[in-house]
């Protein structure tokens, strides 16, 4: 049996800076896989990770300061581990720090924004100093290629700051690489290969960010660009294969990416020992039922379990207002239909032992990160099928528990999800039910399924629809007065809400064209019975969310 070899890894050690998941993402993208991990953990900690072969840490930035009370360290053992250490803005001040420099506390002169970075002119004499620049032009057009190591020749180079502490006493055996017009101390270097670096190099806005951290990879490191959808599905299918064994596998189908993604893995690794459930809630979008047989039967040969469970739910959502109760309420049913098809399997084909889900590598970090667990209010009670099985005995496979979304979506693209499917807008899971303010029932339910198409069908012909984080129709409790013909009507306002955001954490209204709100809004009230006038949502989360419940 082929056992996977010790993977190449860069550990990303998390101070608290908002970009600290990017890093950890980009030097994914330069095909080197990449965990964060919090700042206090110790390099005896990540020892007992026997699959991953640690070739350098990256110490990202931080709010801290060196010499607040409670700034927190790095384990000294991974500064003196002869591994090389990048230090990104507070990992390099801490870099400096702890290998005995001297970091001066902010004196007014903060530094935030575009700056300009000169690199000196290499008088060292020994090239591995300025390792981190290699290749790098005056221009992204003028890198040169990776193969080709280039001297660092004084450059001027656009980088992105936000800092207030900077270096004024080097450690020993470092040397000053660059600096801006107000930061003398911008990139440091020793030839064992920690290097500091006052600017973010993993943001757009350093647009040789990329090569600089390739440099650290390839250059400093000497990682390999292994980590690539290849490898990635060849190394799930086998970890699942042996984890999995004879046993059989359910897999909830939610109609989104990732359990649709994390389905496929399982049935390329053990065929028809995986049976995928589909629970038609009745709180689904328009053709979506439909969509998931046709693509998961017919398409791609899953066996797949459709259960239309409609009347039950509709049943117990009958005149539910609040959307609390509303999101209890199908979470709990959700888990009971499952069960009870589960069992019904097993009736039939011998007893099911592992629930496959597609856990996501930020949920991961959310859960292991201290700070985030106990600072966060709880704004909704999120659920879907990814919160199953706490209350079932069944053993977890969750083959993306390692990857972000853009990783799972090319993934998915590699093994023929249809690219729809791939780039599917996300959709909660009580559905159209908290799209619905108020009450929930057949006729409602039909109501806003229709304008939703709309909205999607005009959105998706206007090109637009990848550049939207998410975009829907709400049905409001309003009525309102409207003309239509030579009469009078008394009907339903429809919402409709796009919005473009990276994490959906945060999210702007998106400016949609006026002509493209036009045919929206046009088609709705003359397609949609029963509705009589469309408002479109200029609020952006905070302070709304992007679910009006
Ligand atoms: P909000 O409305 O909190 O939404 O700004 C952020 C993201 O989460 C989705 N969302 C949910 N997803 N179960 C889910 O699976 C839920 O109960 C739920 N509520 C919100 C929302 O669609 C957006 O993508």
């Amino acid at each position: 049996m082929h056992s996977p070899e010790r993977r190449q890894a860069i550990i990303v050690l998390d101070f608290g800076s908002q970009y600290s998941r990017l890093i950890t993402r980009r030097v994914r993208e330069c095909h080197v896989y990449s965990e964060l991990v919090p700042a206090s953990t110790t390099l005896a900690q990540l020892q007992q990770n026997t699959h991953l072969d640690i070739k350098g840490f990256i110490l990202s930035g931080g709010p801290a300061s060196v010499y607040d009370e409670q700034a927190p360290t790095c384990d000294p053992a991974i500064l003196h581990s002869g591994l090389p250490v990048l230090g990104i803005c507070y990992g390099m001040h801490l870099l400096a720090h702890q290998l005995g420099g001297h970091v001066a506390p902010a004196s007014g002169r903060r530094e935030y924004g575009p700056a300009t970075l000169e690199t000196f002119n290499d008088t060292t004499g020994d090239p591995r100093y300025f390792r981190i620049f290699e290749g790098i032009g005056a221009s992204p057009a003028q890198t040169y290629p990776l193969d080709q190591p280039v001297t660092a020749k004084p450059v001027r180079i656009p980088v992105w700051m936000s800092h207030g502490d900077s270096i004024d006493k080097l450690p020993q055996g470092f040397n000053i690489l660059a600096c801006t017009e107000s930061n003398p101390v911008t990139a440091i270097a020793n030839v064992q290969g920690l290097v500091g670096l006052q600017f973010h190099p993993e943001v757009t806005h350093t647009p040789q960010g990329k090569t600089i951290i390739q440099n650290f990879l390839y250059r400093i490191c000497g990682c390999d660009p292994t980590w690539t959808t290849g490898t990635v599905i060849e190394e799930a299918v086998e970890q699942i294969r042996q984890r999995v064994g004879k046993e059989r596998v359910i897999c909830g189908l939610s109609g989104g990416v990732d359990s649709a993604v994390t389905a496929l893995l399982v049935h390329r690794a053990v065929g028809d020992q995986l049976t995928c459930v589909f629970v038609d809630t009745g709180c689904l979008r328009a053709g979506e039922p439909e969509q998931v047989v046709d693509t998961f039967a017919r398409h791609l040969h899953i066996p797949l379990v459709v259960v239309d469970a409609r009347q039950r739910f509709l049943a117990r959502l009958a005149d539910v207002i609040d959307p609390e109760q509303k999101r209890k309420i199908i979470g709990e049913e959700f888990i009971r239909v499952f069960e009870e098809e589960a069992a019904r399997l097993e009736e039939r084909g011998g007893p099911i032992t592992f629930l496959a889900q597609g856990t996501l590598y930020p949920d991961v970090i959310e859960s292991t990160s201290h700070d985030t667990a106990t600072t966060a209010t709880r704004i909704k009670t999120h659920h879907n099928v990814g919160g199953l099985p706490e209350e079932m005995t069944l053993n977890l496979v969750e083959p993306l528990r390692l990857l972000f979304k853009d990783e799972v979506r090319e993934i998915g693209l590699a093994l023929d999800l249809p690219e729809d499917w791939v780039w599917r807008h996300p959709f909660p899971g009580p559905g159209l039910a908290i799209r619905i303010i108020g009450a929930v029932d057949e006729e409602r339910l039909d109501t806003l399924r229709a304008a939703d198409a709309i909205v999607i069908e005009e959105i998706q012909h206007a090109g637009i629809y990848r550049e939207l984080g998410q975009a829907f129709a709400v049905l409001t409790p309003l009525q309102s007065v409207g003309v239509m013909g030579d009469g009078r009507t008394y009907a339903n306002v429809v919402a409709v809400r796009a919005v473009t955001t990276g994490d959906f954490m945060t999210a702007d209204w998106a400016r949609l064209s006026p002509d493209l709100l036009a045919r929206i809004s046009h088609r709705i009230v003359n397609e949609v019975p029963g509705v009589n006038r469309v408002v479109y949502d200029i609020t952006s989360k905070p302070p709304a969310t992007i679910e009006w419940e």
